[in-house]
């Protein structure tokens, strides 16, 4: 099947035609390729203008020097680049409020806009296969359907800005190990289950204006021109008509490129002319090795893009930066994204009122994450860490003591263990702020293991021995290994890396101001060896990875081989209760299909006013194909008062019940019984019912 768009489809941009019929060879191939690191060129001559690209999910990255060969990426160091820093994807993945993703990617969109940007890469919507990949924190957790429906309207918000959205990255881009290389060998069935649902709704529902292909391979050809991903399912099946954009460097071969459904080659470590789509396309196409037709759609595709984000029009829209409305987003991003893990004697929220000294233990209460992590980072206007939030809180009202605890030189461990111990056994309680940060955890490089580094296993324990009214906050994007002291643990809470307003968002927290309402995004395991990349699949190659634990990823392994996760898929406490009820499942005919109404009712117990995120699972009891055991299908959030109830409605279509047929290659909803389980995790099921197709 041919990427090629048909012409005849183009009418409503007659002038688009007309463009590219008053264009040379060379102004054309010059529009597909990298002009500096972040902008290719446009046709100055004829109005059209250069695309202005920038990264990245969390905000928008400070300006570089634009035309450094050597993988340095150097700030150009200005005055006026600093910018809004949201938390991490996977945080906002926690919230599982698509309303917020919305506000986060219109806030993001118009700064990026009011930088005078075109093309933002975002949001990165790889799953998290691995607890280990190092940019677990720039995509959106372990399922599909969550990822799916959260990437949609941040690209809505992002879009409506003015400002394209580069979905990335296009796809099984999985772990960072020899991610340049890497081979990716995965079914079809768990690519269409598993891999590609969260990009063909971004392609689909969102109307992504880009998408950024990946470094690795699939199935022995490079991503970024990867005939079946590009040319079959993209343009093909999907209908994408944006443009393809390389990832940085990701290109390696002329002909593969021209022909199999790269746009744009984007790099940094050579002159812009050399690229494969540069001189070696030009000269290709002169000599008829390739044909001229590609480059015309390429640069069809280009000037429609172009054309949609209102760059020919005169009054583009201007955006906004650092504006105070930025920085509130940022902030409920981050108080709805912070997960409760653990609350067992009720020691939370805080009651300052009965508090004296605190001790603030661990290098994460006073580091700064957001000019960290790779492409991802964010040169922030501020940064709020957790210790300037609790002493902006107080403002001396309360004795804060802080002791480091940890550090990565090893050389002054001991003191600092003992300093920390000290000064939890002096406090009323104790706060140990640990968990991972970019050093450890960032693009380019997995972790080794899933164990807390720098000697916080030992810290928290010994914490913890010296003062039980310990309260452990951690800080990461991926999963860690808490077995050494979570017995001992009555109040563990994740943060995530959760941007500039951080930190005010953990104290209100820990006091309750805020009542926690994330959710994990993704299965926390025991051990490393109990997930199923670790336990069946291959990892990390270093070559070629086979993907073998096929469909069984995250929670759908752990639920279907019946492995306890230290917490699971969707877990997360509050300070309320909330009680579900009254469900009614009934068959409703629209013109188009016959849709399951799912309804039930939660009510606040509770004494305070909180979120739940109510999650709807699947089970096909009987099917010709094997499936997981469950799998989520629907989730919302609802806000509720004390001792109110509310009514949750929600519809599932076929596409609830459906597998996909290698064979038949297609969606496939079977007759018979389907479970329908609602809870408040994927393991704290309140009530099910069922319904026969
Ligand atoms: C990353 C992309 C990023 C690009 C440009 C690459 O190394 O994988 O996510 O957008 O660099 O900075």
């Amino acid at each position: 099947m041919s990427g090629t768009l048909p012409p005849g489809e183009l009418n409503s941009y007659d002038s688009i035609l007309k463009l590219i019929s008053q264009m040379t060879l060379e102004e054309k191939v010059a529009m597909c390729h990298g002009a500096t690191l972040f902008m290719s060129s446009g046709v100055e001559r004829l109005g059209i203008p250069p695309l202005k690209m920038s990264d990245g999910p969390h905000g928008v990255r400070e300006e570089l020097y634009p035309d450094d060969w050597h993988w340095e990426f150097r700030p150009l160091g200005l005055a006026n680049d600093a910018s809004t820093c949201f938390p991490c994807l996977c945080a906002l993945a926690a919230t599982w409020n698509p309303n917020l993703a919305e506000e986060y990617g219109a806030a993001l969109g118009q700064e990026s806009r009011a930088r005078a940007k075109d093309l933002h890469l975002v949001p990165g919507i790889n799953i998290a296969r691995s607890p280990l990949c190092g940019r677990n924190f720039e995509y959106m957790g372990e399922d599909p359907y969550l990822a799916s429906k959260m990437c949609v309207p941040y690209i809505h918000g992002v879009q409506n800005q003015g400002v394209g959205a580069g979905i990335k990255h296009f796809a099984v881009n999985n772990q960072e190990f020899n991610r340049f290389h890497v081979d990716v060998i995965v079914d079809e069935r768990t690519l269409r289950e598993i891999y590609l649902p969260a990009f063909k709704a971004a392609v689909q529902e969102g109307k992504a204006y880009s998408v950024i292909g990946a470094y690795n391979k699939f199935r022995g050809q490079y991503c970024c021109h990867n005939e079946h991903l590009l040319n079959d399912i993209l343009k093909g099946e999907w209908q994408f008509d944006g443009i393809v954009i390389s990832d940085w460097d990701g290109v390696h071969d002329t002909q593969e490129a021209a022909n199999y459904g790269l746009d744009i080659e984007m790099g940094t470590t050579k002159p812009f002319h050399e690229y494969y789509l540069a001189k070696p396309y030009l000269e290709a196409i002169q000599s008829g090795k390739i044909d001229e037709n590609t480059v015309d759609d390429k640069v069809r595709r280009i000037l429609r893009t172009m054309f949609k984000n209102g760059m020919f029009e005169k009054e583009r829209k201007k955006g906004s930066f650092n504006t105070p409305k930025h920085q509130k987003a940022a902030l409920k991003v981050a108080q709805q994204s912070i997960v409760l893990l653990k609350n067992s004697d009720g020691i939370l929220p805080l009651d300052a009122r009965k508090l004296r000294a605190i001790a603030v233990i661990g290098d994460n209460a006073d580091r700064y994450h957001a000019h960290g992590g790779g492409s991802s980072m964010v040169k922030a206007l501020y940064e709020v860490t957790p210790l300037a939030g609790l002493k902006k809180r107080f403002d001396g009202k309360l004795l804060i003591n802080y002791a480091q605890g940890y550090s990565a030189q090893p050389k002054m461990a001991d003191q600092l263990l003992q300093e920390a111990v000290d000064a939890a056994a002096n406090a009323d309680v104790a706060i140990v702020f640990g968990g991972l940060n970019h050093d450890v955890e960032a693009e380019g490089f997995d972790r080794m293991d899933m164990k807390l580094p720098f000697g916080q296993d030992e810290l928290i324990a010994r914490v913890l021995q010296a003062n039980p009214k310990t309260v452990i906050v951690l800080t990461a994007g991926s999963p860690v290994d808490m077995t050494y002291w979570n017995d001992k643990a009555s109040a563990v809470i994740l943060s995530w890396y959760g941007g500039m307003e951080s930190g005010t968002a953990i104290s209100d927290v820990l006091f309750g101001d805020v009542n926690p309402s994330g959710k994990l995004p993704v299965t926390f395991p025991k051990r490393l060896e109990d997930s199923p990349a670790h336990s069946i699949g291959d990892y990390p190659g270093p070559d070629v990875v086979t993907y073998k634990e096929g469909i069984f990823v995250g929670y759908r392994y752990f639920d279907s081989m019946n492995i306890d996760p230290m917490f699971c898929f969707g877990h997360g406490l509050s300070y309320s209760a909330f009680e579900y009820g009254e469900l009614k499942i009934e068959r409703e005919s629209t013109a188009r299909e016959e849709n399951v109404v799912v309804r039930f009712s939660i009510r606040n117990t509770g004494e305070l006013e909180g979120a739940e995120t109510a999650q709807v699972y699947i089970r096909d009891v009987e099917s010709s194909l094997v499936r997981p055991f469950k799998e989520l299908k629907a989730f919302k959030k609802v806000f509720i008062k004390p001792n109110e109830k509310k009514t949750v409605t929600i519809s599932l279509d076929k596409s609830s019940l459906s597998y996909y047929d290698p064979d038949k290659k297609g969606w496939i909803a079977e007759k018979g019984v389907f479970e329908v389980l609602v809870g408040s995790s994927s393991r704290d099921i309140r009530i099910f019912g069922s319904f026969e197709v």
